[in-house]
């Protein structure tokens, strides 16, 4: 594990706060949704675009496909967008197959709503680039959802998988110290919780 190379995502697609944040120097990437997208004025591909301008480091744009080759078809047109481009794709089981046909087409994936560690060993062993726990969530069901980053955490160090730990879903200023206790490669956070730090 990379453990002096700490990354800070921002979790949204608000141009404004990309830029702001990134003129600071410390925001190594973004994570979107469709649901962030469509906050935003302007065309679904002009916006990603933009955005991977402006940070120059891994941008996940999401599938809408449930089905293997869908996302799969999704994927490389989302690809093509800008080379920054990382395709989240969810946890089920047409995910994990389009998650593999992607590894092998060399095409970076980050596996979203992850609520459990073989999820996350499930994703790895497929080749998703990142994976994504949703920590907020589980907390939000009675669950400690850092438990979840340090299962996964030790479980890919066991065994020397690449994918990195994105810590999503994250609430509050605590959940990012937590994810820095842990080790965890990468959090995830909106501007409001940037703002915050
Ligand atoms: O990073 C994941 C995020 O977009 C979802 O978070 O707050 O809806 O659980 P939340």
């Amino acid at each position: 594990m990379r453990r002096h190379d700490v990354k800070l995502f921002l979790d949204t697609a608000n141009i404004q706060h990309i830029r702001e944040a990134a003129e600071m120097g410390v925001v190594d990437g973004v994570t979107t949704n469709p649901t962030l997208i469509s906050r935003e004025d302007g065309e679904f591909e002009d916006i990603v675009r933009e955005i991977c301008e402006i940070v120059g480091g891994p941008v996940s744009a999401e599938v809408v496909s449930t089905d293997a080759d869908g996302m799969v078809q999704e994927a490389e047109k989302l690809a093509k967008i800008h080379d920054c481009v990382v395709v989240k794709i969810p946890m089920i089981k047409e995910g994990v197959k389009a998650l593999h046909i992607l590894k092998e087409k060399g095409i970076p994936t980050n596996c979203t709503l992850v609520f459990s560690a073989n999820q996350a060993l499930l994703a790895a062993k497929a080749g998703a680039t990142f994976v994504s726990p949703f920590i907020g969530r589980l907390d939000d069901a009675g669950h400690v959802g850092m438990d979840l980053v340090r299962e996964v955490l030790a479980i890919y160090e066991n065994y020397g998988f690449e994918t990195e730990v994105i810590v999503a879903s994250v609430r509050h200023p605590l959940h990012v110290v937590e994810a820095g206790v842990s080790g965890a490669h990468i959090t995830t956070m909106s501007y409001a919780v940037f703002e915050k730090m």
